[in-house]
């Protein structure tokens, strides 16, 4: 059986094949966001399914390849779909692609997600800075082998998401005249919505919003010594604070807002 670093000298050797250079931002484009990987000039695609050890994407609106090209600027690598625990992958697998975003040099990661509102000071269609994170997932992707080719055993998280960066993109949103909010993260496995006396438990712990992604990703790429970027689209608000909860809303919020998303995160990109 190949180790990981060799699976992954395998899927870096294929993607460079297909014309992938140097990479300044990896993106992760979560609902509703993926179509701002179209916007990316002189694309190189490649489907998730032709790339050696790459995971295949199950969620529909998920289109499943990975985009490199030009975007406000910047030389970036878009993941147009990402893979979520809940889908049932191993969390390695989850994160995988972090681990290949990091052997082919990019520098930072962006990365975005919906999520369920838990401040009670947040309406549905607000974009939420991610300032930091809590893993609530019950599992942690660095548990094995460390690798210390990829990383140090004991990974510092004082600082997960960079400092700088926010600066810059709480600028663009004041230039954009967005009210942008700030807060904590904390991801779950899903895929069931929170219960409302969950909702109680994160307020309590220091949790602004929630949601099923991110947190294993945003671990390997603070592991992998990538400057990090979140911003979440708070779709709803969580258990307990509206009637119900449903997916549909969900995609709904996310059409609603997508355009002021995408340029937060195009001008954001061209000022980093
Ligand atoms: N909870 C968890 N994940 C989510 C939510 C939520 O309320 N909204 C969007 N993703």
């Amino acid at each position: 059986m190949l180790t990981l670093l060799e699976n992954l000298q395998e899927t870096v050797s294929y993607i460079k094949e297909q014309g992938v250079k140097e990479i300044d931002f990896a993106l992760i484009l979560g609902s509703g966001l993926g179509e701002l990987a179209d916007e990316i000039e002189e694309a190189i695609k490649i489907p998730y399914q032709t790339i050696p050890h790459f995971p295949v994407s199950t969620v529909v609106g998920h289109a499943g390849q990975l985009v490199y090209g030009t975007l406000a600027g910047k030389k970036v690598l878009a993941m147009q779909g990402r893979f979520h625990y809940y889908e049932g992958y191993a969390i390695d697998t989850v994160v995988y692609p972090v681990r290949v975003i990091a052997t082919l040099k990019a520098h930072s990661i962006i990365v975005t997600n919906a999520s369920g509102g838990v401040n009670t000071n947040f309406v549905p269609g607000d974009l939420m800075l991610i300032t930091d994170q809590i893993n609530n997932m019950g599992v942690n992707p660095l548990i094995g082998t460390n690798f210390d080719e990829l990383g140090p055993r004991f990974p510092d998280m004082s600082q997960a998401f960079d400092q700088a960066y926010q600066e810059v993109t709480k600028c663009v949103a004041a230039k954009m005249n967005l009210a942008l909010k700030e807060g904590v993260y904390m991801g779950g496995t899903g895929p069931t919505y929170e219960t409302p006396a969950e909702i109680r438990f994160a307020r309590t712990v220091g949790a602004d919003a929630v949601g099923m992604s991110t947190v294993p990703e945003v671990i390997v790429a603070v592991h992998s010594g990538l400057r990090v970027l979140g911003i979440s689209c708070i779709t709803n608000l969580a258990a307990g604070m509206q009637k119900t909860l449903n997916h549909e809303e969900v995609i709904e919020t996310t059409e609603r807002v997508k355009s002021e998303f995408k340029t937060l995160l195009k001008e954001t990109l061209r000022m980093l």
